[in-house]
């Protein structure tokens, strides 16, 4: 049964939010596992669909998962007993990707199905096979798989990326780990997760440097060992609800949240009028925002924004800003620089009143005073949180369809907004 979301909007968001393990750090991070026979044990695991396919997808390979209290999971893969993703693995979810690299590392071959077109673009996967590919593997694709053997294993080399790729970056960090000699990643993805996850490398044994800059440096070990790891919180989902009080014109703290993850983006909301500061430090330094809208009485201000890698305006709150631009004063340009669909919400946002006009890549918004509410649905998790905003701040009531979408993403969204004042209620139809 598919399940749906009724919003009844226009109530401000007041209190705390804790926020979650980075989905988009969690996935690679459980991938790296498989570099080492012996145990890792993730901290701060968020409780996603698109982390329970990764596990499937581990247990698969041959992988044992162990569960502990308060989001800890342990993963050990002391041999492996299947070397492919298949097809319905990377179906449901295309971050099955990222188990190339350190199947090739580790076990000198892998069988990964091909990712296709998805909701968001083409999304190929080209970069990872060539890097791969000159770091010594062959690959064939056949009947929709890559098919990759190392029989001699890896070698280091220079891989120059043409343009940044979150995964494919993240492929080759981990695939140099376990190879001979040294791997220089130019024009590496920079993107914290990217960060972090080098560090779970480095606590594993890796010889790794200049991640977090545009060229990694990975001196290749002979094996991995295990690790316990904290998973960093989730940039995404803290920049998510910091929209959510800037629309209901409430007052939210976000609690365990890295301000400087999100440098741009509170940047980018301070031009459109909205306060966002740090407010307290938890025990482990991490930071607790304030983003206060309450009580503001002049509009929001229309701001242009460009979606770039980071450390620019992340692609994954381009939908959840624009519903912010929807009620500004003025207009509003959004250029998506990174995936040539990611407009999925805009219908939707017009079946709600917005006034927004694609042009190519840029998204032109024009503000209104309110949104009103409807039935919507999108197709991917972005997009579908944009509507939830929207639900929150619009105008009676809205029902938001196939809430599977962002379940992949959002960790407890319901009881996160139940517990701010959020009129929200979740049912299947
Ligand atoms: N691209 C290619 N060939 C490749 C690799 C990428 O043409 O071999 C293109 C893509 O089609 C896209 C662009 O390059 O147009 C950038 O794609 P990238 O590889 O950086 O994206 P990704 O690694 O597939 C990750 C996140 C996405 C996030 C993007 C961009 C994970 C698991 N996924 O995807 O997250 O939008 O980076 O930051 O880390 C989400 O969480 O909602 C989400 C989609």
């Amino acid at each position: 049964m598919l399940q749906c979301m009724k919003i009844t909007g226009g109530v401000p968001l007041y209190g705390e939010i804790a926020i979650s393990g980075a989905k988009n750090l969690t996935l690679p991070a459980l991938a790296a596992s498989l570099l080492t026979d012996e145990s890792v044990t993730f901290r701060n695991v968020p409780n996603l669909s698109d982390v329970g396919s990764m596990l499937d997808l581990l247990c698969h390979l041959g992988t044992k998962i162990e569960r502990f209290d308060g989001n800890i999971l342990s993963a050990s893969t002391p041999n492996i007993t299947a070397t492919d993703a298949q097809y319905d693995f990377v179906r449901k979810m295309r971050a099955s990707i990222l188990v190339l690299g350190p199947l090739i590392a580790r076990y000198h071959r892998a069988s990964v199905s091909l990712p296709g077109g998805c909701a968001i673009g083409a999304r190929g996967v080209n970069l990872h096979i060539s890097a791969l590919e000159q770091m010594g593997a062959s690959i064939v694709i056949d009947n929709g798989y890559i098919k990759a053997t190392a029989p001699n294993g890896l070698v280091g080399v220079d891989v120059h990326f043409p343009f940044s790729t979150v995964t494919g970056t993240e492929n080759v960090l981990m695939a140099a780990t376990l190879a001979k000699g040294t791997t220089r990643i130019i024009n590496a993805a920079m993107e914290p997760e990217i960060t972090a996850l080098a560090d779970l490398l480095i606590l594993m044994g890796a010889n790794i440097d200049g991640h977090g800059s545009s060229i990694i440096t990975i001196h290749g070990t002979d094996s991995l060992h295990g690790a316990n790891f904290k998973i960093i919180p989730d940039r995404i989902e803290a920049g998510t609800y910091a929209i959510a009080a800037a629309v209901t014109d409430g007052n939210l703290v976000l609690k365990n949240c890295q301000y400087d993850h999100l440098s741009q983006f509170f940047d980018t909301l301070h031009l459109a009028g909205i306060d966002s500061k740090i407010v307290s430090k938890t025990s482990d330094g991490f930071d607790n925002i304030e983003v206060n809208r309450a009580e503001v009485k002049k509009k929001i201000k229309s701001v242009d924004v460009l979606t770039a890698p980071y450390p620019g305006f992340p692609t994954d709150l381009q939908a959840q800003f624009m519903t912010l631009m929807t009620i500004c004063d003025g207009t509003s340009s959004i250029t998506e620089n990174i995936f040539e669909n990611r407009f999925m919400h805009v219908p939707e946002l017009a079946r709600m009143g917005a006034n927004i006009s694609i042009h190519g890549k840029t998204a032109i918004v024009t503000g209104i005073n309110t949104l009103i509410g409807a039935q919507v649905m999108a197709t991917d998790l972005r997009a579908s949180v944009s509507l939830v905003l929207a639900g929150l701040m619009a105008k009676g009531e809205t029902i938001v369809n196939r809430l599977y979408h962002i379940d992949r993403g959002y960790e407890n969204i319901d009881q996160k907004l139940l517990s701010c004042n959020a009129r929200i209620e979740r049912f299947a139809v």
